[in-house]
């Protein structure tokens, strides 16, 4: 086992402790960056001025009557900017823009000494706009050709050659929606000058560093006069990625012209209206099979609804589009990435980063081909698992792909499927207006950013005279649990106990050039730099214990806060060789840097091995739908996880539990909803939770079980561990193809049932209409469409057609009565 692997005796990791927050979370008495506007004297308020129209030309804007407002101390404008205007880093977002480029994109900001203040001032503002033509949905996008950023390529082997041979193929289109963040926290900044012009922004960021960059380029600065702070963040999810710069940049901007204290805190409806989502995206694909049901070759083009600027939807569909494989071998294989560019907020990460997105796509299509090949759909996705050394269609060759097998026949059996199976095919037999069903869906993610260069880490160890440890690294926490896993490790390079060791709030001005907290490296990066600074004093600190116990350094191991010559009975305790150590002249403190090794990705031809090893889970889920509404409920869950040789089981387990059911929402109840018509065209209309439906305790699996894989220590991670961020949250496939198999028991034997995305009860009614459908005399035997059989659609295309035995399917949403408009994200 690797040293980086390696773990030492009564180690601190491993042991199942409670978030080290958790006590201050359902106290209340955790601080979030607006409680520190409580505690700030003479704050200013800023309200943003949103401009209500899709797309259009500012052509007039007076500030003036807004100043008339009591209260009101400024209105920052364009013009006001010292530096770069622009909030992104493609410099594609001006933070006070001329041209609306999505309803509600602010134009300038009103400060004022009150919030009531700011929103007044803000009411006054007058605009003068001329609306311009806008693209607000997916489609027309993809018709008016209004796109954005790189158009990527994963390709392998020959496709047409193969789709030309294969036994079975089929074709089709999914379109599917994005998803609302919905972290309770919602984005905030607070923004403080010093008597030398020095930039402080307390930030709910999950980059601080690059927040620290675009607030340092927008008012013209060096990134050594701007330290920004991240205290914790009321869940991130990826909105919390690239989104808080700009209005960090406002508050920064505010405080440096007026010398106060700027908080920037968005309403609920503002963040909703103003910040960028899961990207939605549609898919044309086709698929071969041979005649044993093995995917021989796959063609897809896959579309990002980007939103109005780039931000970072690059990276999100590359992303996407290394994880159409998922678990499977695709011998054959090109995909085809682009992003539209429409009138809506800037679509950016959202947990699993497109991965979900392309893992849809191939589970979809395995959904919608299993029963038109015959084939159980479950037996259709293991007999197309990975093998040991076959790799992916990027060129990475897929280790431990035997760690899928064995989830899977852990599910089974722990989740007692087969009989369950045989009572859910009762059940079923008995009750004609209630269905049940049950599906297996696995997940195999790539851990690392896919551009190498964020993969590297800092950390800052201080031990005290006193033998207490304060640790500082670059990883911010959103809830994930990052510190107390950084707690843990700390604490097992060191050999002390947990109590020793407490974590100070990340700054730019402890850690530098940090990478967001993403992509679910968190504890890797981060871990991996906490044990070598942490390492770094440990050596010195034996050696210091070599001298006084008479060993040498070499022989001498600290556990448990005890320096021992392995074996002897009596030691030095911590405190006191820290202490000899201090006299001695000993450094306490150190500097560590972490960079995963072994990496390589080239974006020019979308090869490499851009990932360290892969997360692998399995989830069973069991669902039951009514007949007639649509309506259901997920009975029970079963998911089989692998997180390596866990850090912190408990954290590892609820981000589980979490992961999956906020996957579970985005496919089946999140459902983003934008006016494409009339004069509030390109309005989002879901603003609220009163119409934008999140899991609740009501929606959770009746019966949970999550289980860690034992005996899979990770050579390549931080004492044996594997990240858990992110993955869990496509085991929620598992639901939304129980719900297809449930819809499809409605009907006649072997049909295939398409189903929207997300699967609202109005989706699943459709989809046991089109069941039902397919069982009525008179209609074909197997129709393909979300929609009432033989629905036109937008393009014009009829569902269930059939064309060259090649099966057109579609899964967009009927729109009944509203034929246009077709479902985008
Ligand atoms: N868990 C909670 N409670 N809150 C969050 O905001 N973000 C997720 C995941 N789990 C999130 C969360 C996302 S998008 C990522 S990338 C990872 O946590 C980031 O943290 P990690 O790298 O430390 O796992
Ligand atoms: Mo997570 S989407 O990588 O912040």
């Amino acid at each position: 086992m690797s040293a980086l692997a390696q773990r030492p005796e009564n180690p601190v990791v491993g042991l199942a402790i409670p978030h080290e927050s958790a006590v201050l979370h359902v106290t209340g008495a955790a601080l979030y960056t607006e409680d520190l506007a409580g505690r700030t004297k003479d704050v200013l308020y800023a309200h943003p001025v949103q401009v209500p129209h899709a797309h259009a030309r500012v052509t007039a804007l007076r500030v003036t009557p807004a100043l008339a407002v009591p209260g009101v101390v400024r209105v920052l404008t364009g013009a006001d900017v010292p530096g770069v205007n622009d909030g992104g880093v493609k410099h594609d977002e001006p933070l006070f823009p001329d041209e609306v480029m999505f309803h509600g994109h602010a134009v300038c900001w009103v400060l004022a000494g009150t919030p009531e203040a700011a929103r007044l001032g803000a009411a006054a503002v007058e605009v003068d706009v001329e609306p311009l033509p806008s693209v607000v949905t997916l489609a027309e996008a993809i018709a008016a050709g209004s796109f954005q950023g790189a158009t990527p390529r994963v390709a392998r082997g020959d496709v047409e050659a193969a789709l030309a041979a294969a036994a079975h193929v089929f074709s089709g289109v999914l379109e599917f929606a994005g998803q609302e963040h919905f972290y309770l926290e919602t984005q905030c900044a607070l923004a403080h000058v010093d008597e030398s012009g020095q930039i402080f922004v307390q930030s709910s960021t999950q980059h601080p560093s690059e927040t620290q960059e675009i607030v340092a380029h927008v008012l013209g600065r060096s990134s050594h006069e701007v330290t920004v702070q991240c205290l914790r963040m009321g869940g991130g999810f990826g909105g919390k990625e690239m989104q808080p710069h700009g209005f960090a940049a406002v508050a920064a901007l505010g405080a440096t012209l007026t010398g106060r204290p700027v908080l920037v805190r968005l309403t609920r409806t503002q963040d909703l209206t103003m910040t960028g989502k899961r990207h939605g995206f549609h898919v044309d694909w086709r698929v071969g099979f041979d005649t044993d049901g093995r995917l021989a070759a796959l063609a897809a083009t896959l579309t990002a609804d980007g939103g109005w600027s780039l931000d970072l939807s690059e990276p999100v569909l590359a992303r996407a589009l290394c994880h159409v494989d998922n678990a499977y071998w695709l011998p054959h294989v090109r995909l085809d990435g682009r992003i539209a560019r429409t009138h809506k907020t800037s679509n950016t990460a959202f947990r699993g980063f497109g991965g979900p997105q392309g893992m849809l796509v191939i589970e979809d299509i395995l959904g919608r081909c299993a029963p038109l090949l015959g084939v159980d759909a479950a037996e259709l996705r293991r007999r197309n698992f990975y093998q040991e050394g076959q790799s992916t269609p990027y060129g990475q060759p897929v280790r431990h792909p035997q760690r899928l097998h064995r989830l899977w026949q852990q599910v089974l059996d722990t989740g007692d499927v087969a009989a369950r199976q045989q009572r859910i095919a009762a059940f079923n037999e008995a009750h004609p207006h209630t269905k049940r069903a049950l599906a297996l869906t696995p997940v195999k993610f790539g851990i690392s950013f896919n551009f190498t260069a964020f993969n590297q880490a800092g950390a800052l160890v201080h031990v005290y005279k006193d033998g207490s440890v304060l640790v500082n690294h670059g990883g911010t926490e959103m809830g994930q649990g990052l510190h107390t896993k950084m707690l843990q490790v700390a604490a097992t390079t060191l050999g002390v106990p947990l109590a020793r060791v407490r974590l100070a709030p990340t700054r730019t001005d402890k850690v530098p050039n940090t990478s967001a907290t993403a992509a679910s490296s968190g504890a890797d990066l981060n871990g991996g730099a906490v044990k070598n600074a942490c390492a770094q004093i440990r050596d010195r600190l034996t050696a210091v214990a070599g001298t006084v116990l008479g060993a040498d350094a070499a022989d001498v191991r600290i556990v448990d806060g005890v320096a021992r010559r392995i074996g002897a009975a009596d030691g030095i305790a911590w405190d006191e060789l820290v202490r000899a150590a201090y006299f001695q002249r000993v450094q306490l403190f150190a500097a560590g840097f972490y960079r995963t090794e072994g990496l390589h990705w080239d974006a020019s031809v979308m090869q490499g091995s851009p990932f360290k090893y892969f997360a692998y889970g399995v989830a069973a889920a069991e669902v039951e739908v009514d007949g007639f509404t649509g309506a259901y409920r997920t009975r029970r869950v079963d998911i089989v996880h692998d997180v390596g040789d866990s850090l912190s089981p408990l954290i590892d387990v609820g981000q589980i539990e979490g992961g999956f059911v906020q996957g579970a929402g985005w496919l089946t109840l999140e459902d983003l909803r934008w006016d494409t018509g009339g004069p509030a065209r390109g309005r989002l209309s879901t603003q609220g939770a009163s119409t934008y439906k999140l899991p609740s305790f009501s929606d959770m699996p009746e019966v949970f079980h999550v289980t860690l894989l034992t005996d899979a220590a990770e050579d390549g991670a931080v004492y044996g561990s594997k990240a858990v961020g992110e993955p869990p949250l496509m085991l929620a496939f598992s639901v939304r193809e129980a719900l297809r198999q449930a819809a499809a028991a409605f009907g006649p034997a072997g049909i295939s049932v398409d189903l929207a995305s997300p699967a609202t009860p109005e989706a699943v009614y459709w989809a046991v209409e089109q069941a039902r459908n397919a069982g009525r005399p008179g209609t074909p035997s197997a129709t393909f469409g979300g929609g009432p059989a033989g629905a036109t659609l937008a393009d014009g295309r009829v569902n269930g057609a059939r064309v060259d035995g090649v099966a057109r399917m579609q899964n967009v949403r009927p729109e009944s009565g509203r034929p246009d408009e077709v479902r985008h994200g």
